[in-house]
């Protein structure tokens, strides 16, 4: 029979309760086994003192141990969880885990690809298809079937960003790096019999400084509109149509007259400036009114020079730059800004700040 002198009280085990919650894993087993041992636990061996007690008190006494036995396994259970959980923690990141995160930056689309997006989708919903072309043309795509006569002035060197080497290798003229979208008409018109309705966003260069209203490369979006029958009114009407659905439906457009050797007529169109409504502000220099787009009824030359029968089909044609639009729509005040790739600038523009 076991020394019954030398089990321990129950307050005696009670009081090691307090520890379980700061044991090691290897200390935290080795104490479950202590108290809680089928053969040889302290509160086994504080039940084996049952018989020695009067009987009206065993009752109360096997409640109190059971009691107490359920709160060891409760302490050593939560202790495992505890310890179970730093080491998985520590396993899947050594650095600090309660460190707060990081912000996380969440990108935002630009304002110049913004601007394309809004006008080729009013385009699409005219029934307008989207349509690309190289951004290295050469003379003859770029210029001369766009009716331009061999010694304008924006072939020139200082306008025009030429290919090196390129002089001579081929009929067409020196290769470039398009100056604007407007080759991509040729192009488009080349591929297949009319009628045509196609935008065409791009990338163009020039040979000019980079400076607060000037790029050396920047977009353009062209456009293009060829059937039998078509006239200035449909121009007229599609383009203030576009306008009023990106800048508002009671925005004013005018059309003044301009050049351009690839329209005949050409215009220039206005819109109201979305700033001051027409009043008169900096960001329209005063005059109420910003420039968008220059566009014209297609030169007969140049549906001839793409092979379309001039005498069947007429047309027209616009060419805008969003990127001078985004200048006007969120009030930036240096085109470098929307070229440089700054996140600063970029990041306060994609939360709705210029
Ligand atoms: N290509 C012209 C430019 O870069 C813009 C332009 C004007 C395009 C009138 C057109 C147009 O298609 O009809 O300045």
């Amino acid at each position: 029979m076991a020394d019954l002198s030398k089990t321990p009280t129950l307050s005696e085990i009670e009081a090691r309760l307090a520890a379980v919650a700061t044991l090691t894993a290897e200390a935290l087993e080795a104490e479950s086994i202590a108290v809680l041992g089928r053969k040889s636990g302290a509160l086994t061996a504080v039940l084996r003192r049952i018989p020695t007690l009067a009987a009206e008190e065993r009752r109360e006494f096997g409640a109190a141990v059971n009691a107490l036995k359920e709160r060891f396994e409760a302490a050593f259970a939560a202790r495992r969880q505890e310890l179970e959980a730093q080491t998985s923690g520590a396993a899947v990141a050594g650095p600090d885990l309660t460190m707060p995160a990081r912000l996380r930056w969440i990108g935002g689309v630009h304002p110049v690809t913004r601007v394309i997006r809004d006008v080729v989708g009013i385009f699409r919903g005219l029934g307008f298809a989207v349509a690309t072309g190289p951004e290295v043309e050469d003379e003859w795509y770029n210029f001369l079937s766009l009716n331009f006569p061999p010694d304008h002035p924006a072939m020139d060197l200082h306008d025009t960003l030429y290919l090196a080497g390129s002089a001579d290798l081929r009929a067409a003229g020196r290769w470039l790096l398009r100056t604007h979208t407007s080759p991509v008409q040729i192009r488009v018109m080349q591929a297949g019999p009319p009628p045509y309705r196609v935008v065409i966003p791009g990338m163009c260069y020039r040979n000019d400084p980079f400076d607060a209203s000037h790029a050396p490369a920047f977009h353009q979006i062209e456009g293009l509109a060829i059937d039998e029958g078509i006239g200035f009114v449909d121009l007229k009407a599609t383009l203030t149509h576009f306008a009023r659905q990106l800048f508002g439906p009671a925005t004013r457009v005018r059309f003044r007259p301009s050049f351009f050797p690839f329209t005949e007529p050409s215009a220039e169109m206005d819109v109201e400036c979305g700033v001051c409504r027409g009043s008169g502000c900096p960001a329209c220099k005063g005059s109420g009114w910003m420039e968008i787009l220059g566009c014209g009824m297609v030169h007969p030359n140049v549906l001839e020079n793409a092979g379309v029968d001039s005498e069947k089909y007429t047309g027209w044609a616009f060419g805008m730059g969003p990127g001078r639009m985004a200048l006007n729509v969120y009030g930036v005040p240096d085109i470098r800004l929307l070229y440089e790739g700054d996140m600063r600038f970029l990041a306060r523009l994609a939360r709705g700040a210029a």
